[in-house]
């Protein structure tokens, strides 16, 4: 999609492409950030270039807990964080540390699409189940899905593609179905919560924390979308502190997280978002182009789901085959993704953390196409 991308901008001009494929934001960091770059630069830290233990700086740990005890009331220590290379390394890195061969792991469509790639490297096998008309997982065809094998559960709220929050009762309704499973199998399963958008949720919801509904819970995040630092890779796992073997959970993720390379997460951003667990990006920015959009497009007529967070929408295709809709938006130089890339087909995603011109130069597109398939 990148290549593409910058291949049709280089031939029409950069102002006539709107691309819309990317979950790439166009904000910049918070000024804070700045500002802790600076004062590194000016006053640096002895050895803060040296490799370190590869859980992290304890600092960062350290106050990475505190944050994520003040948001849930559950006592974390360091001890229960590990500083990672984005969410991406952190999923990598859980999953090598829980998978056997041919263990299952259950995710819900549409999905973040590299999961699959990420529970295969590890061994795993994905078990895709669908969601209901709003993309929320079905808790009787999850019941009928668990089986000896099941390792793990990954749920993404706010969701990449659909921008859903799921609400507080499904999550409690979640974990009393996993610890039933674990009871019928005398297994462990894991609840694997992947929150890159945690911080990034509208119309005044509050995040249900996973936490207070399963303890075998694990956090994966990063702050590529809260500080809008995705190309400097930080983020960070967490562990229940009661979840069972945590010790040994968490000497086995510090050792994976060595062993695929990773080594640690890079030493400058953790001395920077140390200081900055309760700094977020402009919030309302993203919301003030997801009301623009998914105003727009609703009233063009696409059936769209309304996103609570994130920065991503899901709308039906007007045409049954999603990759050809998104070829007849590329024609108008809109850019999106089909949907059956996210294990949905018939449907596309829009990521709207672009600028202003982009959305709106977008809108000409969007109606055009819709006119040739009869929606407006
Ligand atoms: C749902 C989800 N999880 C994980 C990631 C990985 O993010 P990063 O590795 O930059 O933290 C992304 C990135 O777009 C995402 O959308």
């Amino acid at each position: 999609m990148f290549e593409e991308g910058a291949a049709l901008k280089q031939r029409y001009g950069e102002e006539n492409v709107f691309d819309l494929s990317l979950g790439n934001p166009v904000m910049e960091p918070p000024v804070e950030f700045k500002q802790e770059l600076k004062r590194l630069a000016e006053h640096p830290l002895p050895g803060m270039h040296r490799y370190m233990q590869n859980a992290g700086y304890p600092e960062t740990r350290a106050a990475v807990a505190a944050q994520l005890s003040l948001e849930t009331g559950i006592g974390f220590t360091m001890k229960d964080i590990i500083m990672t290379g984005g969410a991406a390394a952190a999923l990598n890195v859980v999953l090598k540390a829980i998978l056997n061969l041919g263990d299952e792991v259950i995710i819900f469509a549409p999905y973040f699409v590299e999961y699959r790639y990420y529970i295969d490297n590890h061994g795993g096998v994905a078990k895709v189940l669908p969601t209901d008309e709003h993309f929320i997982p079905k808790l009787d065809v999850l019941e009928a899905a668990f089986g000896a094998k099941t390792k793990a559960v990954i749920i993404n709220s706010p969701n990449n593609p659909t921008g859903v929050v799921y609400a507080e009762d499904f999550i409690h309704q979640l974990g009393e179905l996993l610890r039933k499973k674990e009871a019928q199998y005398g297994t462990q399963i894991f609840l694997i919560s992947d929150e890159a958008y945690r911080k990034i949720i509208y119309d005044g919801l509050k995040y249900p924390p996973v936490w207070r509904h399963h303890s075998q819970g694990i956090v994966v995040t990063s702050h590529s979308k809260d500080l809008a630092l995705p190309g400097e890779r930080i983020g960070y796992i967490a562990v229940h502190p009661d979840c069972s073997q945590q010790g040994e959970l968490v000497d086995g993720l510090i050792f994976c997280n060595r062993t695929l390379g990773y080594v640690n997460a890079p030493a400058l951003m953790q001395n920077i978002v140390r200081h900055l667990q309760q700094v977020t990006v402009s919030v309302a920015e993203y919301q003030k182009k997801r009301d623009f959009l998914y105003g727009h497009l609703v009233d063009i007529g696409y059936s769209v789901v309304k996103p609570q967070g994130a920065f991503y929408m899901f709308p039906k295709s007007p045409l049954e085959d999603d990759v050809a809709f998104v070829a007849e938006l590329q024609q108008w130089k809109v850019l999106t993704v089909p949907g059956r890339g996210f294990g949905t087909p018939g449907y596309f995603r829009i990521s709207y953390c672009v600028d202003d011109r982009t959305l709106g130069g977008s809108l000409a597109g969007f109606k055009k196409a819709a006119r040739k398939f009869n929606l407006s």
